[in-house]
């Protein structure tokens, strides 16, 4: 599967062609039809929506809400009013953090994490105004969750599950099948963090069925400064805001106000207007391109890169699922991940070194971070094989 020609969509390879781009995990390239949108929005569209009484507004205003309903049509979500924008995905967990910390967690109280999650999906819990225990579940050697430890972990106390879909170092995908089996009857709510998976390969919320889900904007070739949360009806009745300010009230006093119902509780103040514009150019050209074929054209890649990079000498690999995305997590014994990072950079090749905003998952590793390559729809087997070429002279150089 190759997709031809989509690096002229990508104009960062207009003025940078030889650029072998392999950290689309941590934020994707711009597409030309994002971009675009983003600067007609600025350039042409551009008002406060939800309150100008002038057409420029109302036009936006209605261009916004649409967005909505495609983002809702993408994740297969039951409906728009389930959809909150957000400032990123990680605030997305924050708005959850905070809403249950205020009307439903008491102290004591549990919740499942696993040690796959960035800091995002463990620093909200850390910094909840109840004293909540983390109970975090263990990976097998393959780097994926221990749904055994998961089933042992559960509890009368436990008020939450919250998993990565896909996790951003060992690539390896959650099997939510098994786990809402496991949490089946019990009243445990879900959420799963997206941010990885949503870019890559069809989400159906519909079958999923999780209380919560995050992804952000900007991995999705999208703006950053945007993130998505979709949250369960049941939910959005029951919590209270999260912020407070224009556009999320019913009623003002000024000793006391109401709010306003659905999602609009959540989004205080000013939205995010161009990129969530911006974002609707960036789902169209996921539709059109079809996830599911992304994620074909990026394991083959992945598969290709995985089999040379195993024929290293003193290569560790990090997380060797069947059932994961085109991510890739390596050390060399001898050498230090940043050095490899630096040393590529000058050959043009981006990766990235470190611990990936997951240092629990370091630590369980006895490790201080790793060289991480990501694939995205405009890499080839070139890439691999500059990137390949390239560690060999650089081991050379270093040993
Ligand atoms: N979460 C992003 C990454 O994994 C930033 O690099």
């Amino acid at each position: 599967m190759t997709f031809n020609n989509i690096k002229s969509k990508f104009p960062v390879f207009k003025k940078n062609p030889s650029l072998v781009f392999l950290d689309t995990a941590a934020s994707a390239l711009k597409v030309d039809s994002m971009i675009n949108a983003t600067n007609n929005c600025y350039s042409n569209e551009y008002a406060n929506i939800h309150r100008g009484a002038y057409e420029l507004s109302a036009k936006l205003t209605k261009k916004y809400e649409n967005t909505r309903e495609k983002v809702a049509k993408y994740l297969n979500a039951p409906s728009y009013k389930n959809i909150i924008f957000t400032k990123s995905a990680t605030e997305g967990i924050n708005l959850i953090s905070s809403c249950m910390s205020e009307d439903y967690f008491n102290d004591g109280d549990e919740i499942i994490i696993s040690y796959l999650e960035h800091h995002a999906n463990i620093i909200p819990w850390h910094i909840s105004n109840k004293k909540i225990k983390i109970n975090p579940i263990s990976l097998n050697e393959k780097g994926e969750i221990n749904y055994d430890d998961l089933k042992q972990k559960i509890n009368s106390r436990t008020k939450l599950v919250s998993l990565t879909h896909m996790s951003n170092v060992t690539g390896s995908i959650t099997d939510f099948d098994i786990i809402k089996d496991l949490i089946k009857n019990k009243n445990i709510p879900l959420l799963v963090d997206g941010c990885q998976f949503a870019p890559h390969k069809k989400v159906d919320i519909k079958s999923l069925d999780p209380d919560f889900y995050v992804f952000s904007a900007h991995k999705i070739y999208g703006p950053s400064g945007l993130g998505v949360l979709y949250m369960k009806d049941k939910w959005i009745d029951s919590f209270s805001p999260y912020q407070g300010g224009g556009q999320m009230i019913s009623n003002v006093d000024i000793d006391k106000s109401t709010y306003a119902d659905g999602y609009e509780k959540f989004e205080a103040g000013t939205p995010p207007i161009a990129p969530v514009i911006g974002l609707s150019a960036s789902l169209d050209f996921m539709s059109e391109t079809n996830p599911n074929k992304i994620y074909e054209h990026e394991m083959e890649l992945h598969d290709y890169a995985f089999d040379k990079l195993n024929k290293f000498n003193n290569i560790n690999i990090y997380g060797k699922s069947k059932n994961k995305g085109a991510i890739i997590s390596f050390n060399f014994t001898n050498l230090h991940n940043s050095d490899i990072g630096s040393m590529l950079d000058k050959k043009n090749i981006a990766i990235r070194s470190g611990h990936h905003c997951c240092q629990p998952l370091m630590k369980y590793f006895n490790i201080k971070g790793t060289s991480r390559v990501s694939f995205g729809i405009y890499n080839t087997k070139d890439d691999v094989d500059h990137l390949t070429d390239s560690l060999d002279e650089i081991i050379k150089i270093l040993t």
